[in-house]
């Protein structure tokens, strides 16, 4: 990004332009492209001319995303896609094939959890969780022949732990295996994850990148600093004869993975993000930073408000002192901890749940990163389908409510919060 500061990129395009092009990006709601020569479309096919030739696997507009997002991120290049589960998804199967193994911390987003305990289980693809205080000789017994990846969350979504960085990405360094990391809540803005050692970095751009709850999408982009010729990813280095033999490593170098998983996943199971909603989030991201600045800045308040109420028994805010994971916070999370909270008060799974019907106007929604505050009790909502195990282990006690703060008068959100818990 040269010399700037974050927060230009987010505003500007800082591109090239021809006279009288169009200021905002614009949507091209084009499925297809028009070509006069067959050759040159029998190169796209090939690889070896660049161009869009159909939208499931690229889009003009969705390609200004891909790349802005790339930016910000400091990685070689993005694949949207069409929620941040399918960018999840992708950036596994992009590595893996049945018989692999992934190693993950457990306090992670409850379909993440599910994704990666269930359904790709079913693919024969193994995972080992591991928990966020777990020590690095922990973590490393975790790892075996057939591991392919160590998978966390920045902020743990709804635990709220902070990841350590430099932990995990040691352990993957010894291991030799990639480090993804899911930056969905903390946003490029709050955390770069490249900067501390992760090698993919994925987002549900459906929430802190959209901000008004509108679009569901994801993103996956990589940082091109991993060596895929170790030995253990074959399917990113040997002749791939779904295109005629070519070697993703050998061709495309540092970006071999973002390339494969746009012309081999994305092709073959079409998650595609469509044109209107990378329209959506070229707009959101414009203003991401001021966004980013008041949820923090509201929820830091509402969470000082909360460790003082007489009704409330614990809260995890990853910048609240008396947080076990503020010195994490402090290291990588310097400018705030986004506008997400979990507190727990008193009564039990019941006090929690009758909690949110008792909101005047902070609404039960099944969302965070939008700039309306909402409410959730994910014990009996997103993880109702964990055991009582898996979710104490996920960081969710039974009596936890997580509150997404938005950016309206900090007064108002604290007067109707004070009043449901009165
Ligand atoms: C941290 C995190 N990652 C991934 C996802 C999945 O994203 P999507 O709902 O866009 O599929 C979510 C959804 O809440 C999330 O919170």
């Amino acid at each position: 990004m040269n010399n700037f500061k974050l927060e230009t990129p987010l505003v500007q395009s800082l591109e090239e332009f021809k006279e009288g092009e169009p200021r905002v990006y614009p949507l091209v709601q084009s499925t297809t492209y028009n070509y006069k020569d067959p050759d040159f479309v029998a190169g796209l096919f090939d690889l070896t001319e660049s161009g869009h030739m159909y939208s499931r696997i690229s889009n003009p507009t969705v390609q200004a995303f891909e790349n802005k997002i790339a930016k910000l991120e400091g990685g070689v290049g993005a694949v949207a896609v069409s929620s941040g589960q399918a960018a999840t998804t992708t950036a596994i199967l992009n590595i893996c094939n049945s018989g692999d193994h992934i190693v993950a911390c457990s306090t992670i987003y409850g379909g993440t959890f599910t994704l990666l305990s269930s359904s790709l289980k079913k693919l024969d693809i193994e995972i080992s969780f591991f928990g966020p205080d777990s020590t690095e000789d922990e973590i490393l017994s975790l790892f075996k022949e057939n591991t392919k990846a160590i998978f966390g969350e920045t902020i743990g979504n709804p635990g709220l732990n902070v990841l350590d960085f430099e932990k995990i990405s040691r352990v993957a360094k010894k291991a030799g295996v990639p480090f993804i990391v899911d930056n969905t809540i903390a946003t490029p803005y709050l955390c770069r994850p490249i900067e501390h050692g992760a090698n993919i970095v994925i987002h549900s751009t459906t929430k802190y990148i959209d901000g008004q709850g509108s679009c569901v999408g994801g993103v996956v982009v990589d940082a091109g600093n991993f060596d895929w010729n170790n030995g253990k990813f074959p399917s990113l280095v040997e002749p791939d004869p779904s295109y005629h033999g070519l070697s993703y490593y050998d061709t495309f170098k540092d970006a071999a993975y973002i390339v494969k998983a746009r012309t081999h996943i994305l092709r073959d199971f079409g998650a595609t993000m469509s044109p209107f909603n990378a329209f959506i989030y070229l707009r959101g991201l414009e203003t991401l930073h001021v966004r980013m600045d008041r949820h923090c800045e509201n929820a830091l308040k509402v969470a000082k408000f909360l460790e003082s109420h007489e009704n409330v028994l614990w809260v995890n805010y990853p910048k609240l002192k008396s947080g076990k994971y503020y010195e994490l916070a402090e290291k990588y999370l310097p400018k705030g901890s986004s506008g997400i909270i979990l507190f727990g008060i008193k009564g039990g799974a019941e006090g929690g749940r009758k909690f949110t019907t008792k909101l005047k106007w902070i609404n039960n929604v099944v969302h965070l990163g939008d700039v309306r505050t909402c409410v959730l009790h994910p014990g009996s909502t997103t993880h109702r389908q964990l055991s009582d195990e898996e979710q104490i282990a996920a960081g969710v006690m039974p009596e936890a409510i997580r509150l997404n703060v938005g950016i309206e008068n900090i007064d108002d959100i604290i007067a109707d919060i004070d009043q449901a818990l009165k």
